[in-house]
């Protein structure tokens, strides 16, 4: 399974302007499988007010952004996951959104809001689902939902191979620092694709990545270009929990003990 990230900056407020940076990076990238785009693609991150916010919003079902990126979908036979700025009724999600050649096939909101998104946006509802595509189970994350080893233990325990993860980091080189290790110790495959640019008071910090169960950087963007990075996995390697011949990283959990982890 080939999979890929495309690391730009989407242009805040203007659909059409990002939508043309993605079809170059989309149309050079014809062997993928799979394809991470940042999050909130469809319309930037640092709003300049909670109208920009809502003014750039989509409702999924009549997406234009999510249209053109099914269209790619069906022409390619690939999935994409999208960072996406969602509008329901009078809600706003910062969603991530995964579609295939039949359409969209799994939505996740983001669980842990940063910063001023908890003036924006609705704490995700949806929980911590997994998807199967192709025979891979896709779990998704969003930037900041980085921080909460929780969130990443629950989706590996649910049976993920990779996990998606959708960003506009913005603290230089500390998320980047940690996605091989929650790989590694989750044994699974992450797909982080970050964004560059700056918007407002915000830099965003590139360094895309891909990590492999064994906590291996397998490929990586610069911190500033627009870019984007291919590479081959192998599902066994994120489907082999052993760690010793005698320790499996799930089955030897001591949940019993873990309680205070589940109370609020
Ligand atoms: C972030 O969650 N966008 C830092």
């Amino acid at each position: 399974m080939k999979v890929g990230f495309i690391q730009l900056s989407p242009v805040l407020g203007d659909l059409d302007a990002t939508m043309s940076k993605v079809k170059k990076h989309m149309d050079r990238f014809t062997a993928a499988d799979l394809v991470v785009l940042p999050e909130l693609c469809n319309s930037g991150y640092n709003f300049e007010s909670s109208q920009q916010a809502r003014d750039t919003a989509e409702p999924v079902e009549s997406s234009v952004f999510l249209e053109y990126l099914h269209s790619v979908c069906v022409r390619h036979d690939r999935y994409i996951v999208t960072g996406f700025n969602e509008r329901d009724g009078d809600r706003l999600y910062n969603s991530a959104i995964l579609i295939g050649p039949g359409g969209i096939c799994g939505k996740y909101r983001k669980l842990h809001l940063f910063l001023n998104e908890k003036d924006i946006f609705t704490p995700g509802d949806v929980g911590l689902p997994v998807f199967d595509v192709s025979g891979c189970k896709l779990g998704l994350l969003i930037c900041f939902d980085w921080v909460f080893p929780e969130a990443w233990r629950v989706l590996a325990l649910k049976g993920a191979d990779v996990i998606c993860h959708p960003s506009n980091l913005v603290i230089p080189r500390l998320a980047q620092t940690a996605i091989p290790v929650h790989a590694l110790i989750n044994r699974v495959y992450v797909i982080t694709a970050n964004r560059t640019g700056r918007e407002g008071d915000l830099s965003f910090t590139g360094l895309s990545t891909i990590a492999g169960p064994r906590g291996e950087i397998l490929c990586q963007a610069g911190p500033s270009e627009e870019e984007s990075g291919l590479v081959e996995i192998d599902l066994a390697a994120a489907r082999d929990k052993m760690v010793t011949p005698r320790n499996h990283l799930l089955q030897d959990r001591r949940p019993d003990e873990y309680l205070d982890i589940v109370k609020s």
